[in-house]
């Protein structure tokens, strides 16, 4: 099970350094949630800081889009950091161009199901796809509570595709885990439990969360 560290909730101001001690505690990939006010009830990151943090960046990146109209920003998001962009299927979009673009830039696709989007829904595209995120909560903030009924998908979404890779968005923490990973996402995307910790001893206390997180 492989640990995506979400960066809404992180030191904004030291990203960098906080980038640093996610590689060396053993975190997979960075998870960075792009957000426009209108798709979701939040504003978080854009293009420019990514690319920043594409130069700095030792682990793989992960683009999630929460945006309107994210064909105008696909092209822009092109590196070979860049592991997978992350689309939701909700909103009036067309879906399979969006693909097109994605695979264009030779990134690996993913699809985004909010709680209330059921896995049937986006049965169509599920060959398409070389991810899904089932989001645990409603996406827009970090630190919400996981919605428990959204992980029965992960299952759903194995025993259609036995060889896609899933993971669960939102609301993972020490106590959420022992729900979560029974279930056997491939990622977890962690944000606030992983940066809701002792800045002395930063390291280590990343190394134990991952610990509890991988059941290790
Ligand atoms: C929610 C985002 C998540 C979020 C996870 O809209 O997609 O990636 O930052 O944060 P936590 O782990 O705090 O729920
Ligand atoms: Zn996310």
């Amino acid at each position: 099970m492989k640990v995506s560290a979400s960066l809404l909730s992180s030191d904004l101001l030291n990203l960098e350094k906080e980038i640093e001690v996610l590689a060396e505690a053993g975190v997979s990939t960075l998870h960075i949630d792009i957000m426009d006010g209108h798709f979701v009830p939040n504003i978080a990151f854009g293009i420019d800081i990514v690319r920043q943090i594409t130069k700095v960046s030792t682990l793989p990146i992960n683009i999630h889009l929460m945006i309107d109209n994210p064909e105008r920003f696909i092209d822009l998001l092109s590196s070979p950091k860049i592991g997978y962009i992350i689309v939701h299927s909700e909103g009036n979009r067309d879906i399979k161009s969006l693909f097109g673009r994605i695979k264009a830039n030779d990134v690996n696709i993913g699809i985004a199901l909010n709680p209330q989007t059921q896995v049937m829904d986006i049965r169509e595209y599920l060959e398409m796809v070389d991810m899904a995120l089932v989001m645990g909560v409603h996406p827009g903030f970090g630190g919400q509570t996981l919605i428990p009924s959204t992980l029965r998908k992960i299952k759903q979404l194995k025993d259609i595709r036995k060889d896609l890779v899933v993971g669960i968005d939102g609301g993972i923490n020490d106590q959420t885990v022992s729900i979560v990973n029974p279930e056997n996402p491939d990622i977890l995307v962690v944000g606030s439990y992983l940066f809701n910790r002792d800045k002395d001893h930063e390291l280590q206390d990343m190394r134990e969360k991952l610990r509890i997180l991988q059941g290790a």
